[in-house]
C-alpha cells in the first residue's frame, strides 16, 4: 500500500569548500568531502505520487520533462523504487524557483526535494542521514541540501556509501550572513558536472586538489565555528580557484567563466581592498557568489550589479532543510 502525493520543498545550497570528483560515478560518492550553505529563496518543490500508470510522468516547470534530465530522474526514481521495494511508476511534478541549469545548484535543491517527497510518497520514513544518501543518488550536492545552514558532507570510507553523507555543522540560528549571486549569464551551462568531473579527474592537477582538501575542510570547520568571516571567505575563495585550475590544467581544458566572471572576482577583491570583508565562490558556471556580513550586502550587491555582463544579482539568506509542505 503506498502513500498518496507527497509534496516537498528543498533550498539550493552553495559549497564553500568544494565537490570535485568522485570516487564512485554510479553512487556518487565523492574523492574528498566538502562544505556548503543552504540558501533561502532558491527553493525546488517537487510533487510525488507512485499512482501506477505505465510510465514514469515527469513534469518540470510546467513542461514535460526531457532528454537526459528525464532519464536522470527516471534513474533516481529507481533508487527510490529499490530501497522501497515498489515497482510502481511515478507522477513527478517539480517547479523551481532556481534559474535550472545555470550553475546555481537547482539539480541540489530537486534531487534533495525530490527525494524527500519521493521516499515518502513511497511508504518509506527517512531520517536525515539515510535522506543525505538518497538524495546523493540523484546528484553529489543534493546530499546537502538535505540540511540547513551549514552543513559538511563527509566522504566517507565505505564502498556501499552509507556513511558519506551530510552533517549539520552549526544550527541556522548559528550565524547570519549573506550570499549575493551575480549572475553573468543564463544559457546553459556547456559541461556538466558530472562531465567536468571526469575532466578534471585526468588533469595533472587532481592529486594536489584531493590532498588539499582536509586541511580546507578543518580551516572551514573552525571558522564556522568561531564565525570567522575572513577565515572562511579566504578558504572558500582559495578551493574554489583551485577547483578551477584544476580544469584549466584538463585535457580538453575546462573553464566555466565568462568576462563578466573575472570581473566580478575583480570586483570582490577591491572591495575587501577598501575595506569590505566579502569574499567570492564559483562553481560548475559563470555565476558568482559572494559571501559577507548582512549590513554588507547592499553595497556588494551593488558593485556586481554596476559590472557590464552581470544580468543580476539575488542576495540570499542561510535556508533550512528540506521539507515536507503537503
Ligand atoms: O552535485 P553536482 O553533481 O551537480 O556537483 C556539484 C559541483 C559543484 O557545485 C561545482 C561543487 C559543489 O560542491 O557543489
Amino acid at each position: 500500500m503506498l502513500a498518496a502525493e507527497t509534496t516537498a520543498r528543498a533550498n539550493a545550497n552553495v559549497a564553500l569548500v568544494k565537490y570535485w570528483g568522485k570516487r564512485d560515478a554510479v553512487l556518487n560518492l565523492p574523492s574528498t568531502g566538502s562544505i556548503s550553505l543552504t540558501l533561502a529563496g532558491l527553493a525546488v518543490e517537487a510533487a510525488v505520487a507512485f499512482d501506477g500508470g505505465v510510465s514514469d510522468r515527469l513534469e518540470i516547470d510546467g513542461e514535460p520533462a526531457g532528454g537526459e534530465e528525464a532519464e536522470r530522474l527516471r534513474r533516481f526514481l529507481d533508487v527510490v523504487r529499490a530501497e522501497a521495494g515498489s515497482s510502481s511508476r511515478a507522477r513527478v511534478v517539480t517547479r523551481s524557483t532556481v534559474p535550472r541549469g545555470i550553475g546555481l545548484a537547482s539539480s541540489a535543491a530537486a534531487f534533495a526535494a525530490v527525494a524527500l517527497a519521493g521516499s515518502r510518497a513511497a511508504g518509506l520514513r527517512l531520517e536525515p542521514p539515510a535522506l543525505s544518501a538518497l538524495a546523493r543518488r540523484g546528484s553529489g550536492s543534493a546530499a546537502r541540501s538535505v540540511l540547513g545552514g551549514f552543513v559538511e558532507w563527509r566522504r566517507g570510507e565505505r564502498p556501499d556509501g552509507t556513511d558519506s553523507i551530510a552533517e549539520p555543522l552549526a544550527p541556522l540560528d548559528h550565524w547570519d550572513v549573506r550570499v549575493v549571486v551575480a549572475v553573468t549569464s543564463s544559457a546553459p551551462k556547456a559541461v556538466s558536472s558530472r562531465d567536468g568531473m571526469t575532466r578534471a579527474a585526468a588533469a595533472p592537477f587532481y592529486p594536489a586538489w584531493v590532498e588539499g582538501a582536509e586541511a580546507d575542510l578543518a580551516a572551514a570547520r573552525a571558522a564556522i565555528r568561531a564565525r570567522d568571516l575572513e577565515a572562511l571567505g579566504l578558504v572558500a575563495e582559495h578551493s574554489a580557484l583551485k577547483m578551477h585550475a584544476v580544469g584549466l590544467a584538463a585535457r580538453p581544458a575546462l573553464l566555466y567563466w565568462r568576462g563578466a566572471t573575472v570581473e566580478c572576482v575583480h570586483a570582490v577583491w577591491a572591495l575587501r581592498a577598501a575595506g569590505t570583508a566579502a569574499f567570492f565562490t564559483i562553481d560548475a558556471g559563470p555565476q558568482v557568489k559572494v559571501l559577507c556580513l548582512p549590513a554588507d550586502a547592499a553595497r556588494v550587491a551593488a558593485a556586481l550589479h554596476a559590472l557590464p555582463g552581470v544580468e543580476r544579482v539575488l542576495t540570499c539568506a542561510p535556508g533550512g532543510g528540506a521539507q515536507v509542505i503537503a
